[in-house]
Parts: C-alpha cells; structure tokens; sequence
C-alpha cells in the first residue's frame, strides 16, 4: 500500500519562505535596517483579528457555492501623499454604491474586500528605470521608496515600512468607524451618491435603486418590522486586501491566534499572491500556504492548467470552500482560449474555490500621450468573456476585482464620460496603474448585476 499523501506543509513557520527564492525583493541598502524595523514590527498590535479574517472565509465559502458575490476593489497602491480621510471615504462610498447595486439587482449579497489599508508594495517589470540616460531603482510602492525620480527618493528605506504599518492603522480606524457607526447605514443609501455623478447618467440609476431600498424599508416597517434592531440594516462587513508582496512585512505581522492555534497574517483580512510571485517553489507561495487567511491567487495569460492546480493543492490543501479566490487576468482577447482550460482543471481535482476576474491588468496599454491607460470597453468586454467562460463550465462567476477611487481622476478611457486620450492629462493622479473613476465604477456594477442576472 502506497503512503497516504501528507496533507499541509509540516515544516512551515512565519520564515520559512526565507529558504526560497522570493521573487520582487527589495534590495535594503543596509539590511540591518530592515532587521531593525521588522523586529519593532514584531511587537505592533496586529490589524485585524484572526476571528474577522475566518468570517470573511466564511462569506467567501457561501460565494464559491453560488450564493454571494465578492466585490474586491480599491486602488492600484495607496499613497502616503494622498492619505485624507475624503480619499478614504469616498473609495468607500463607491464600493458601497456598487454593491447596493449588485445586491439589489442579483438578490444575492454582496462580499465587500477593499485595496485598501495596507496596498503599498508594486512589483514592476523593470527593477531599473531610466530616464534621460540616468538610471535609478523603479518604484516600488510608498512602503519601500519614493515615487519622485532622484537618487535620495528611490532609495529603498524600510522605515517607511512603520510609516505603511501606522496609515494602515489609520485607515482601517475610519474604515471601521464608517462601516459601524452608521454611515454605512441602508437608510443613507442616498447619501452615498458622489455629488459629481449624481446628476449623471449612472448617478440618476443610482437613485432609482436607492428609492427601491428606501420604499423598500418604509414597507416593512408599514407591517410593524422593528428594522431599528435589525443590525445587518446600520452597519456593513467591509474587509481589507493587499499585494503580500513584500514578505519580510507580512511575516512580522503573522501572529498564531490564541483561540485556535493557527497562524494568521494579521496586515490584512486577505492577501493576494500576485501574478509575478505565483512560483510553486517560491517563497510567496510557501508564505501563504501556512497562514489560515483567505487567499487569492493572480492568474495571467501565462498559467496553464497544471500551475492551477498544482497553486490549488499547495494552498489549499484540504479543498476547504472559502480558502482560496483564482483572479484571472487574462486580456480581454485571451479569456475564450485561456481560461476554460484552467476551470475544467480546478474543478475535477475537486478545489471549492472563488473565480474572481480582474478585467484591468491584462488590459493595459501605453497610450501615445505616453499615459498608462485602460479603455472601459475591453474591461467590460473582459468581464463578458469571462462570465461565458465561467457559464460554459459550469462555474460560479463569482467575483470582479479591480482598481478603481471615488475620485473624477481621469486615467481609463472611455466610459460614462467617454474619457478621450487628449484628456488623460487632466487628472491623472494614480501612482501606478490607472483606475475607473467614480462614474465608470457605477457604470461597471450595473453592467455586472446584468451579467449575474442573466
Ligand atoms: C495588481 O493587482 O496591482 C497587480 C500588480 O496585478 P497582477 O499581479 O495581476 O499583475
Ligand atoms: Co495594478
């Protein structure tokens, strides 16, 4: 008789990554620095619990089964410039606006996970950028260096590590008191609507809904319901995400939960391996494989049904529903040929897991303004693809992912405002990738709550 398969990683510990190669690494310049920060790291509270990240498992397990639908967004990376607490709150107000829309028109809840608090590490394509014949390490988010292109700016310093830790914190304050001290609350949903879209197209479907859940609570009460003790009615689940990029951070945040024993990466309620970082024997892998966090893993026009899988046995060994969420990321123009493949394979080897799209970074183009960009058209022709795709197999198309703010930034094209590329350069704001704006976003959900409805 053959030995039974070990389930689990039995030589895991918060460092073990370290015995493998980590892809998209900083280079600390004196890394007794980064010693130095990660043991004061060590010692910080962690920012979210262990109990809140098993409820989000929870909520995903209902959306790999077809009951829900997870709406993971926020942006591309945060940035210590742009920390207000407007920013913070009109991100937020979007999300909620999309998924009053979603929940309203699909009859299934809306899972809420944000970019937000903590997305701070970018991996890029080029560890060097070169500008003018000089050359300086590229930017690699606000927790490891400065976006200005000079010498000083660019030099990786992991005291900014701390400077992420305690906007997080911050962040995750107001998201908290937002979300629970009643300005989440439905009977506001009228308030969400951002004043520069709410004469707009998109704004005006909004308000059509927001009547809807407005007469809505006004008939119940009519039947004599007490919807002041109804606590889902004034208050929101809202979770945070990001990037566990930079591994050294996330492995000083891992704390093992007194309740149950396991270990929790406690930075954020999910993390995500990212395209670039999805090696089997890589260290990311190995990081995430040992913490009980939900996790999501990218997945470009490069994976091939046995990386899937071999993804799948690795971190979620157990086949647990709520685990694990697959982001394709595909291209709109590569989802038909690339992506049925991927969910025959997860599903017969038997993994519960979300199927997440993420229409934005397979879609990504230089436009000849020189502006990074992303047309709202094959976005939303990625989100179709992949909702065929997902029906076509059988499978829950179960959420969207992708990077937006509550802002009028323009940095997508097309869209509500049908953004044009001579406008890129009037609000162009984003410190990486470019994001829907506010109208796009709403634009996007209604389109979607067709989609799931259909
Ligand atoms: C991102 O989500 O910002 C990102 C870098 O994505 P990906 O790993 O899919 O390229
Ligand atoms: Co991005």
């Amino acid at each position: 008789m053959t030995a039974p398969v070990p389930l689990g990683n039995f030589d895991w510990e918060p460092a073990s990554w370290r015995r493998r190669a980590a892809a998209h690494q900083p280079e600390w310049p004196v890394p007794a620095d980064l010693d130095t920060v990660t043991d004061e790291l060590r010692r910080m509270p962690p920012l979210v619990f262990a109990g809140e990240a098993r409820s989000l498992r929870e909520s995903l397990a209902a959306v790999s089964k077809g009951e829900g639908f997870l709406l993971h967004a926020g942006d591309c990376a945060e940035s210590f410039a742009e920390f207000t607490a407007d920013n913070i709150r009109d991100k937020l107000k979007v999300i909620l606006q999309m998924s009053v829309v979603l929940t309203y028109s699909t009859g299934v809840p809306t899972v809420k996970v944000g970019r937000i608090a903590g997305q701070f590490a970018k991996p890029r394509s080029s560890p060097i950028e070169k500008r003018d014949g000089q050359e300086l390490p590229s930017y690699f988010g606000d927790i490891v260096n400065d976006f200005a292109f000079d010498a000083i700016a660019r030099r990786p310093d992991p005291q900014r590590m701390l400077r992420g830790y305690n906007q997080a914190a911050a962040t995750l304050n107001l998201l908290r008191a937002f979300t629970k001290g009643g300005f989440a609350d439905l009977n506001r949903v009228h308030q969400w609507n951002l004043e520069f879209i709410a004469s707009r197209r998109e704004g005006r479907r909004y308000e059509e809904v927001a009547d809807g859940i407005e007469r809505a609570l006004n008939f119940m009460a009519a039947c004599g319901i007490d919807l002041a003790h109804e606590t889902q009615l004034h208050a929101v689940d809202f979770y945070t995400s990001h990037e566990a990029l930079i591994l050294a951070f996330e492995e000083a945040l891992t704390r093992r939960d007194s309740l149950t024993g396991d270990w929790y990466d406690c930075s954020a309620h999910l993390l995500w391996i990212g395209d670039r970082t999805r090696q089997i024997d890589g260290a990311h892998v190995e990081f995430l494989s040992g913490v009980q966090n939900p996790i999501g893993v990218k997945l470009g026009p490069d994976a091939t049904p046995d990386d899937a899988v071999a993804l799948c046995r690795r971190l979620d060994p157990a086949r647990e529903a709520g685990r694990l969420v697959l982001v394709s990321r595909m291209g709109a123009d590569n989802v038909a040929e690339r992506l049925p493949p991927l969910l025959r394979a997860v599903t017969r080897a038997g993994h519960p897991v979300v199927w997440a799209c993420d229409p934005m970074h397979g879609n990504t183009y230089a436009h000849e303004s020189g502006y990074k960009t992303r047309h709202f058209d094959a976005v939303m022709h990625e989100v179709e693809q992949f909702f065929l795709a997902c029906r076509a197999a059988d499978v829950w198309p179960g959420a969207v992912h992708v990077e937006l703010t509550g802002d009028d930034v323009t940095e997508c094209l097309g869209g509500g405002d049908d953004v044009r590329g001579e406008q890129l350069e009037n609000k162009y704001e984003t410190r990486c990738d470019p994001r829907l704006n506010a109208r796009q976003s709403l634009d996007l959900a209604f389109r979607l709550a067709e989609l799931v409805r259909r």
